[in-house]
């Protein structure tokens, strides 16, 4: 079965035009269409949660352009943002995840294991801010993902960054939340959230952010060094 058309596409770019983006872009492997698969009939409507194939494509030659070897992922479901971090990251390359779910990460191991990545992936089930907080103190990153519930994005951006390499990249999901960040009559904890954190990155001095509308809205955030 396909996986449902509007997962895969920009929620704010013409339908015509996302078709014509998409035919013209890296289309998902077996791996990535088999796990979409499986996420769709064991998880249902929650399989909308994946990132698009755009998105994915995205941020796998990002972090392998980015040459980066250490990353951090805080909210993995089936893991398929996961799966094209791993595919991105440089020779010796690590992935650690963060999810609370045992059933929806079970889908993710499989998928890794098939997919040959498996060992590039450390996956931690429990809540990610207790997780971020456990890390070494010289636990530092090149990329983050942050994909999780949208209330705990304030505090899971304070714990990645601290630990982000100058130069490096978070990248946030979800940060336009289907436009309602832009309405003024939204009475919805995530929208007010993800409104908050949208503020405070853009008057975030350590960092430079461009908000790109794929998908549901990602942020790029690039954390400056001490001369920038
Ligand atoms: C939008 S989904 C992630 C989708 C995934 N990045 C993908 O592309 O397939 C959000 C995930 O965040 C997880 N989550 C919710 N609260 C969390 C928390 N406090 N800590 C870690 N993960 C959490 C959920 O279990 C869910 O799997």
């Amino acid at each position: 079965m396909s996986p449902p058309a509007a997962r895969r596409r920009s929620q704010f770019i013409d339908a015509v035009i996302d078709d014509y983006a998409a035919a013209h872009s890296t289309p998902p492997d077996a791996h990535q269409l088999e796990l979409q698969r499986v996420t769709l009939e064991k998880t249902g409507r929650a399989a909308g949660m994946q990132i698009g194939d755009d998105q994915a494509v995205l941020m796998e030659m990002i972090v392998r352009a980015m040459g980066a070897t250490r990353a951090v992922e805080i909210g993995t479901f089936t893991g398929y943002s996961a799966l094209a971090v791993a595919r991105g990251l440089g020779p010796g390359g690590r992935l650690l995840c963060c999810d609370v779910s045992q059933e929806w990460t079970s889908i993710a191991r499989q998928a890794w294991q098939d997919a040959g990545v498996a060992d590039r992936i450390e996956l931690r089930v429990g809540p990610g801010l207790e997780t971020l907080r456990s890390l070494p103190p010289g636990e530092q990153f090149d990329f983050a993902f942050i994909d999780a519930d949208k209330t705990g994005y304030a505090q899971y951006y304070e714990e990645v960054l601290t630990r982000l390499r100058p130069g490096g990249l978070i990248l946030l999901d979800n940060m336009l939340q289907g436009g309602r960040v832009t309405g003024d009559l939204v009475d919805d904890e995530s929208v007010a959230a993800i409104r908050s954190i949208n503020d405070a990155i853009a008057a975030d001095p350590r960092v430079k952010v461009v908000l790109i509308p794929v998908g549901d809205g990602v942020s790029f955030v690039q954390k400056l060094g001490d001369r920038q």
